[in-house]
């Protein structure tokens, strides 16, 4: 059944006539029922373990727009939140952490208690009955340098400098860290296809900081590990990698990371991207979040010529990052039905 659905075909490497679309963040603020919902829940991480809430707002962008994949509603920080660090989210802010100072504050961080996000389970379990059959279910968690980076400044910051420096003075205690988050996303990710997800990507958010060699060693190696694990694991299991900024390095990291889809980002240039690629590996992107908010014609050149560019290889039609809060609703209708004319 599964092989029906059109975004799993593609990264299984067949190209679809018309490309799967779905948006990154597409459960989220841009979408009335979703801010009414969300402004009943006390808390952003209650929201996330209630899977009534969780599981009805996986689905409302299914509703609105019939894309060709749900992601599951959750966020990458619960990961962290299981291993005992204390995470909130302020309204406005962003992500609070009691921030990892010290080697011991590595040393001190719980085991992974993947029991505490039972509910995330029962949230695919729900969303699982209620998708339409076409539609495929995508779980998700962040890669560990994006989340380590997040446990070390106890929130984001523009340049990542506090793990970078953390990496810098504690070396061993940082790949400490990093090896922890490998296994620990790997059990969450595992969990997450055993209860019914058909896909999972890895968001490396703020792989762009990083110079070549760190790069190698907290962004590619502990990707790929994780890969090579879930592959062992779960070998029908398509897995997307999103390392957002690493452009330059896109070439070898197909070769080199084992996933099956990866994600461009916006600055990318998918004509580059479609050159330095193998022609059987799914590229997934990258419309720019602001050519969304601008509609209009703007918004309909740039879907054309990324659905040109891409035209006879297999594509995930996506944006290059997160949707944001401010989209025009009928922004987003424009686009699909521009994509799926095909
Ligand atoms: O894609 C989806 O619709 C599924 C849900 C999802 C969320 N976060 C919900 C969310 C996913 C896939 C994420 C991933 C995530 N979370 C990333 C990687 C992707 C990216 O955009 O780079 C990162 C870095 C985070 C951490 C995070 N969570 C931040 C920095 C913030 C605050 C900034 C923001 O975008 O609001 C969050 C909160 C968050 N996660 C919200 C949502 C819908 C908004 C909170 C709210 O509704 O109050």
């Amino acid at each position: 059944m599964t092989d029906d659905k059109r975004l799993i075909s593609a990264l299984r490497g067949v190209a679809q006539d018309v490309p799967p679309l779905w948006l990154m963040r597409q459960a989220g603020r841009y979408l009335p029922e979703y801010r009414a919902l969300r402004a009943q829940a006390k808390s952003f991480l209650e929201f996330c373990y209630t899977p009534a809430s969780a599981a009805e707002v996986t689905l409302q962008p299914i509703r609105r727009f019939h894309f060709d994949a749900a992601i599951l509603f959750s966020d990458i920080l619960v990961v962290p939140d299981a291993m005992g660090q204390t995470v909130s989210f302020e309204t406005g802010e962003g992500p609070r952490l009691d921030p990892i100072e010290t080697p011991e504050g590595v040393a001190r961080l719980g085991a992974f208690d993947v029991e505490k996000l039972s509910p995330v389970f029962e949230t695919i379990d729900r969303v699982k009955s209620a998708l339409p059959s076409d539609v495929a279910f995508i779980g998700f968690c962040g890669a560990p340098w994006t989340v380590a980076s997040y446990m070390i400044a106890g929130k984001g910051t523009p340049d990542q400098a506090p793990a970078r420096l953390f990496a810098f003075r504690h070396p061993a205690a940082f790949q400490q860290l990093i090896d922890r988050l490998v296994e620990a996303s790997v059990d969450y990710l595992l969990r997450q296809i055993d209860a019914g997800v058909e896909t999972v990507q890895i968001f490396d958010s703020w792989a762009g900081v990083l110079p070549a060699h760190e790069f190698e060693a907290w962004c590619a190696r502990p990707i790929a590990r994780m890969i090579a694990l879930l592959k062992e694991k779960r070998p029908q299991t398509p897995v997307i990698a999103f390392v957002r900024g690493a452009d330059a390095q896109l070439p070898g990291l197909t070769r080199r990371l084992g996933a099956d889809g990866y994600g461009l980002d916006t600055a990318l240039d998918p004509g580059w991207a479609v050159a330095e690629t193998a022609a059987n590996v799914c590229l997934q992107g990258n419309l720019d979040p602001l050519a969304l908010i601008a509609g209009g014609e703007a918004l309909d050149r740039e879907t054309d010529a990324i659905l040109e560019t891409f035209r006879g290889r297999p594509h995930i039609f996506n944006l290059g990052h997160g949707i944001l809060p401010q989209t025009p609703i009928e922004n987003v209708e424009r686009l699909v039905a521009r994509v799926r004319r095909g």
